[in-house]
């Protein structure tokens, strides 16, 4: 297998999916088979749902926020967060996971581009806390203003930060042919971050597309593919294990 060989010059983004947690123990959407306790996924996971019953999303992600303090960060996560400490402001993750695993195994310049887990943001007041309290049967209010309390997640349906967006189409301007980019772990299903392997090519990047079982589809559009779990792969690609 190949591995990345690293000049003064380059540049590396990364893109990962909930593939990359999956070997921490965290379940893929597609794991779930697209419905939870009976409910669609969108009934948990969009504004509608939401103004339908607070109470059943809020039930959802507490679920989510106790699941995920009981998992730990896997070696993807360790080798991304070491690749960062070697390339310093040359390198930058967009993750669309919500789960933090990235953060506490040590990355650091990060965008949490589809929100995070363990933050709260009032409707109106619209600014988001640290959060990692769990509510089953009570509706958090704002202290502020007394609105309700959503977690702060994109939903299906919402649009992403646009600075984040920015930020990433910044990278990618700057790092032209220098720069690398990294799919892990995501389908390709889910848009925008779908679409940045083309913007990536477009200035002349190098694309990789690191996954467990990648559809045809998506994998046709990147330069080198390499089918496998994150977790092993990452360490020996990014050359801190020497063998797989
Ligand atoms: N951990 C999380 O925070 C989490 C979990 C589930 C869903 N989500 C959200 O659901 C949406 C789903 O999109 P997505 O593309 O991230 O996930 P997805 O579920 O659509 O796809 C996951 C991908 O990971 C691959 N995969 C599974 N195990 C792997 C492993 N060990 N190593 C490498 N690849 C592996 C699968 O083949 C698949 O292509 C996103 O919006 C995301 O925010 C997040
Ligand atoms: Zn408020």
């Amino acid at each position: 297998m190949k591995t990345l060989s690293l000049t003064p010059q380059t540049k590396v983004l990364v893109l990962t999916g909930a593939g990359v947690s999956a070997e921490s123990g965290v379940p893929t959407f597609r794991g779930m088979d697209g419905l939870w306790e009976g409910h669609r996924v969108e009934e948990v996971a969009s504004p509608e749902g939401f103004a339908a019953d607070p109470q059943l999303v809020w039930r959802f992600y507490s679920l989510r926020r106790e699941g995920a303090l009981e998992v730990n960060p896997n070696p993807g996560h360790v080798a991304l967060a070491k690749l960062e400490e070697r390339l310093g402001d040359r390198y930058l993750l967009a993750t669309q996971n919500v789960d933090g695993l990235h953060a506490r195994a040590g990355s650091r310049r990060m965008l949490a581009i589809h929100g995070e887990l363990f933050q709260s943001r009032c409707e109106k007041c619209a600014v988001p806390f640290a959060d990692q309290k769990t509510y089953f049967d009570t509706l958090p209010k704002c202290e502020t203003c007394g609105g309700a309390v959503r977690p702060h997640i994109v939903w299906f349906g919402e649009m992403l930060n646009p600075r984040h967006l920015e930020q990433v189409g910044e990278f990618i301007q700057a790092g032209g042919s220098d720069l690398h980019f990294f799919a892990i772990g995501t389908s390709g299903l889910v848009y925008p971050a779908a679409g940045f392997v083309q913007i990536a090519r477009s200035v002349g990047a190098m694309t990789w597309l690191i996954d467990a079982a990648p559809s045809r589809e998506f994998a046709s559009q990147f330069d080198e593919v390499i089918v496998g779990k994150s977790g092993e792969v990452l360490p020996f690609l990014l050359g801190e294990r020497s063998e797989r």
